[in-house]
């Protein structure tokens, strides 16, 4: 939030909105992306990806977006625009937030309680679609969000003594085209191997030899079923 035009220091109320702003869009918009990623493209060649995924998604990712809901929610209370809730930034802030703890609930509870692969006849169970989806969704909106409070709040918050920089606009373009491209780009490479190692691995456990098909892939392979 340097300005090209304005040399003086940002105010203390700029700066608290500053490391809000610079903690939420690292935290959406890049790890949390990493995250995706890091399942996108390692899941159909180790099982350790789930532990990659989870440790950037909440361990890692966690601390920065509470320390960024905290920063923001104490920005508004400083700011004098009417309090908390009332308009869009602050209300998408709110269900971003609200939505992000309930993706943890939700991949958890995938990993930890799964349903018998004959409780859905042996497809793929829907819980894991809908968490793949509802993730996508969710950095979706982080990035209309982020790009909102670049050229909308800030300016209407802080009266735009210091404009945001271009470099943090450029960052916002590059960080939501190179996610979206690199997952795509990786559903073309892997998505029908993971879903061939899936229905392996479900067929085992239904034909009652050990093996679980659960949807995190790979699980009971040999070498030769993962191809
Ligand atoms: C995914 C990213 C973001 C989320 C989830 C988010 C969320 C929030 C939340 C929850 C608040 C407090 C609302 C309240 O207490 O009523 C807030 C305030 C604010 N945010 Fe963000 N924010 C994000 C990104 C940004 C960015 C990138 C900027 C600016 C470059 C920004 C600028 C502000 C400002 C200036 C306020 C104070 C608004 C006011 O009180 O008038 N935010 N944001
Ligand atoms: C405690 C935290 C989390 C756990 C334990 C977890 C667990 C999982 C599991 C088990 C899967 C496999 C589901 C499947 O079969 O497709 C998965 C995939 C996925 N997760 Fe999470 N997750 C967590 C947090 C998150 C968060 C916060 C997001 C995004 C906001 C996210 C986004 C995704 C996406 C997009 C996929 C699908 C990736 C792909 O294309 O293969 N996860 N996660």
């Amino acid at each position: 939030m340097s300005s090209p035009t304005s040399s003086l220091p940002l105010t203390p109320i700029e700066e608290h909105a500053r490391i809000h702003a610079h903690l939420m869009t690292l935290g959406f918009l890049a790890l949390l992306p990493a995250g995706i990623l890091v399942a996108r493209y390692f899941r159909t060649f180790t099982r350790r990806w789930w532990f990659g995924h989870t440790l950037i998604q909440a361990i890692v990712s966690g601390p920065v977006i509470i320390a960024g809901f905290v920063y923001g929610y104490q920005s508004t209370q400083r700011l004098f625009t009417g309090g908390h809730w009332n308009d869009p930034h602050k209300k998408i802030g709110l269900a971003l937030f609200i939505l992000y703890l309930v993706q943890l609930v939700i991949g958890l509870s995938i990993h930890y309680f799964k349903p018998s692969p004959t409780f859905f006849k042996g497809r793929r169970p829907p819980q894991n679609y809908f968490h793949a989806l509802f993730g996508l969704a969710i950095v979706a909106l982080a990035s209309y969000q982020v790009h909102y409070g670049m050229f909308i709040e800030w300016a209407r918050s802080t009266g735009n003594l210091h404009p945001v920089a271009m470099g943090c606009k450029h960052f916002w373009l590059g960080c939501t085209t190179v996610f979206f491209g690199l997952y795509f780009i990786g559903v073309a490479l892997f998505l029908r191997r993971q879903y061939r190692q899936e229905a392996v691995a479900r067929d085992k456990t239904l034909n009652g030899n050990g093996a679980y098909g659960d949807g995190e892939s790979g699980r009971g392979l040999t070498k030769q079923q993962k191809v």
